[in-house]
């Protein structure tokens, strides 16, 4: 068997199902078979989805640099599918606060998403996410051209959102939302002095 032969039949679906294992446990742990939900689950299942979310953003800005100073250019074979992760779980996280949180009731869904500037921040870091996720296959790469790459850029905004909606919730303990906030700066920071290099 080839690399690329092992990385689409052997690899790729390992990866798949390791990437799934945080929405089983999610799942398994909703059905209380493991009962681990603590006092509020809703409000525990959204914000597992969210962290979910938001370390998959962070992975999938991660492969580019790794790709570049390690020359595993392989990494870039997995970047769609953790890009595509990171919308699942953001997207968990958005229809567990619709449904579950907002029971659908659409007049308290747009104040919130109007009035409340975290969830602002939050949804407009969901609907890039999708127009990434929708213009993700070749067909669409080929189709928009250098467009799609300005577009697919969109991932460091997202980033920046997603931790500054977390950080906004945060009210004492801001310890966690900078381990992510220093993650995502290292990450934006690398791809900066690379550019700056380049152009030199
Ligand atoms: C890239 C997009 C997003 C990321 C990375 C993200 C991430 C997170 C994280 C990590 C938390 C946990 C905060 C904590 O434990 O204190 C959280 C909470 C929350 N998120 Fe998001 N989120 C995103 C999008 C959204 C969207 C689209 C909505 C709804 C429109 C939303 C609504 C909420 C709400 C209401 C909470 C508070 C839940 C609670 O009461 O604990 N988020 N988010």
């Amino acid at each position: 068997m080839n690399t690329l032969t092992q990385i689409r039949f052997v690899w790729k679906p390992l990866v798949f199902l390791a990437c799934l294992i945080p929405a089983v446990l999610v799942v398994t742990d909703a059905f209380e078979i493991t009962g681990r939900l603590g006092a509020n689950p809703i409000e525990a299942i959204q914000d597992r989805f969210g962290y979910w979310g938001l370390r998959f953003i962070l992975i999938a800005l991660a492969v580019t640099p790794l790709r570049q100073l390690t020359g595993w250019n392989w990494l870039t074979r997995f970047r769609r599918m953790l890009g595509l992760f990171a919308f699942f779980y953001v997207f968990m996280h958005f229809l567990v606060w619709l449904i579950l949180d907002q029971r659908l009731l659409m007049s308290a869904i747009l104040e919130d998403i109007v009035e409340r500037p975290f969830i602002t921040f939050g949804f407009a870091a969901l609907l890039l996410l999708l127009t990434m996720t929708l213009t993700s296959t070749l067909a669409m790469r080929r189709r928009l051209g250098r467009r799609w790459q300005q577009l697919h850029n969109g991932i460091y905004v997202v980033g920046i959102l997603g931790v500054w909606h977390y950080w906004w919730q945060v009210k004492l303990d801001v310890r966690e939302p900078l381990i992510y906030a220093s993650i995502l700066a290292a990450l934006l920071s690398y791809r900066l002095w690379r550019r700056f290099r380049i152009s030199r």
